[in-house]
């Protein structure tokens, strides 16, 4: 629509100053150090929200960080699309490898780099300017709410009990989310699925002490070996995870969805040349996109214990600590795969160690389906901006509150996510193209006209 390409056209600058800004605000949501800053930068969402034309718009406090909402009614009989995204950032570090400051954004051949750039910051915010682009021009064809929240980078704790004490004020027809990523701009896509998490921390104790690795050394357990073997032994020759009952609820694709999801383009050698590994890795008997998309996994994210600090100290420790994440698929459920953990953990630990493991957050998988009008509205709006339509694809990441969209709400979901994989979400010199910003501020509201008008 003409209208909009002209109201983008003009406010263009600001529309990316005004991310840029956003983009200073250090709102991570994992470290105290900053609750200031992401209670500031909350209350630049909010502020935002009422800037384009929210009716109302708060900053509601929660046990943790506090959870922005706004909203604009312009007729009940309308249908109403809630928004959803997130504020709050994953740690910086390690710092040393950013090439600019984190939270200085500077933006070097059309990217803007940046933590948040593309998660979620940059993507949540395309939500309130494609609603500025709507609201300006007069053409808005639904209802919007937008609840944009501080913790998802934390297991969004919080969240769930925010939905439950307020179904009502949530009532929407459908809930709209640009917080994954496609293809390519060559090869737009919708991801119709998100893994699951179940979130474990490990800590293997040996002798009560540190010990003289000469005088001990080979008499004594020591943990870290241990630890290092209990976890070698979580997948076996096949890379086939081996804890008991793992896989009993995993749902087998039929063969006609497998191919279909393996006719999405991929580049195997690309894929390898462009994470620098020689081979890839992953579950006998799936391609690589099946193994991200529609396999369970166990992966260790940290690992530590004894002397890491500079030069050589022997010792041999008594403790050793990891924290290990399972992805998960449909049927899976999180608190029963950690409960599996739990139970094979202990029961693998040799007789010189104990071991004690504690569950962090967890979230259930969910498939959005690729049937339903909202699906189509969306991918309507994409063939309106790329002149393509969109692949489905199955996404590997979490977001743990889709779930309780559909459990609480009764609310199912649309992915319109504009990332790279290559965005470097999470590590150092996340990214997000300026071009991808704007067009999902330019797709955005045609997905709100297709959506009213299928509800027409
Ligand atoms: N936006 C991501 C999830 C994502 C990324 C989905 C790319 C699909 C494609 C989200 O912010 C995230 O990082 N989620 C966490 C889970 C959370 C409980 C920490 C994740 O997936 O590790
Ligand atoms: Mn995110
Ligand atoms: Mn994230």
């Amino acid at each position: 629509m003409q209208v909009w390409k002209d109201y983008l056209e003009t406010n263009k600058d600001r529309f990316l100053d005004e991310l840029l800004e956003l983009l200073r605000i250090p709102s991570v949501s994992a470290d105290s150090k900053y609750k200031e800053d992401v209670a500031r930068c909350a209350e630049a969402v909010k502020q935002h929200m009422l800037a384009a034309g929210c009716d109302n718009a708060e900053v509601c406090p929660t046990a943790g960080h506090p959870i922005v909402y706004g909203e604009k009614i312009i007729d009940p009989k309308l249908p109403t699309v809630l928004v959803y995204g997130h504020y709050d950032v994953q740690p910086a570090d390690p710092l040393e490898l950013w090439h600019s400051g984190p939270f200085e954004p500077v933006i070097k051949d059309g990217r803007i780099y940046a933590r948040g750039a593309c998660d979620d910051k940059g993507q949540m915010f395309m939500h309130i300017k494609a609603f500025e682009v709507m609201n300006k021009t007069n053409t808005l064809a639904c209802n919007v709410k937008m609840m944009i929240e501080g913790e998802e980078e934390v297991g969004s704790d919080n969240l769930g009990k925010f939905l439950e004490a307020n179904v009502e004020k949530l009532k929407a027809d459908i809930v709209l989310i640009s917080d994954t990523s496609m293809i390519s701009m060559e090869n737009p896509s919708i991801e119709s699925g998100l893994r699951g998490l179940a979130y474990m921390e490990v800590e293997v104790t040996g002798p009560n002490r540190d010990l003289h690795s000469g005088v001990y050394g080979g008499a004594v357990a020591n943990p870290i070996n241990q630890l290092c073997k209990m976890i070698a032994s979580l997948h076996d020759e096949n890379n086939h995870i081996t804890i008991p009952g793992f896989y009993d609820k995993v749902l087998d694709l039929k063969a006609e969805e497998r191919d279909d999801l393996n006719k999405a383009p991929f580049d195997l050698e690309e894929y390898k040349k462009e994470l620098a590994v020689k081979e890839v890795w992953g579950e006998l008997g799936y391609t690589t996109l099946e193994r991200t998309g529609t396999r369970p996994t166990l992966d260790v994210n940290g690992i530590w214990g004894g002397y890491t600090g500079e030069g050589a100290k022997t010792v041999l420790p008594s403790k050793a600590y990891a924290k290990i994440s399972m992805r998960l698929v449909p049927n899976q459920i999180s608190k029963e795969i950690s409960n599996l953990f739990t139970n094979h953990f202990e029961k693998i630990a040799p007789p010189g160690v104990t071991v004690k493991v504690t569950p962090h957050h967890g979230g259930e998988p969910v498939v959005t389906p690729t049937d339903s009008p909202a699906y189509q509205a969306a991918a309507r709006a994409i063939q309106a901006t790329f002149g393509k339509d969109p692949i489905p694809t199955r996404g590997g990441g979490s977001i743990p509150i889709v779930a309780l969209f559909e459990s609480v709400l009764g609310l199912k979901t649309v992915l319109l996510g504009f990332g790279l994989d290559n965005d470097n979400i999470h590590s150092p010199n996340e990214k997000y193209d300026v071009f991808n910003y704007y067009k999902g501020i330019e797709t955005i509201p045609f997905f709100h006209k297709y959506f009213a008008e299928s509800k027409g």
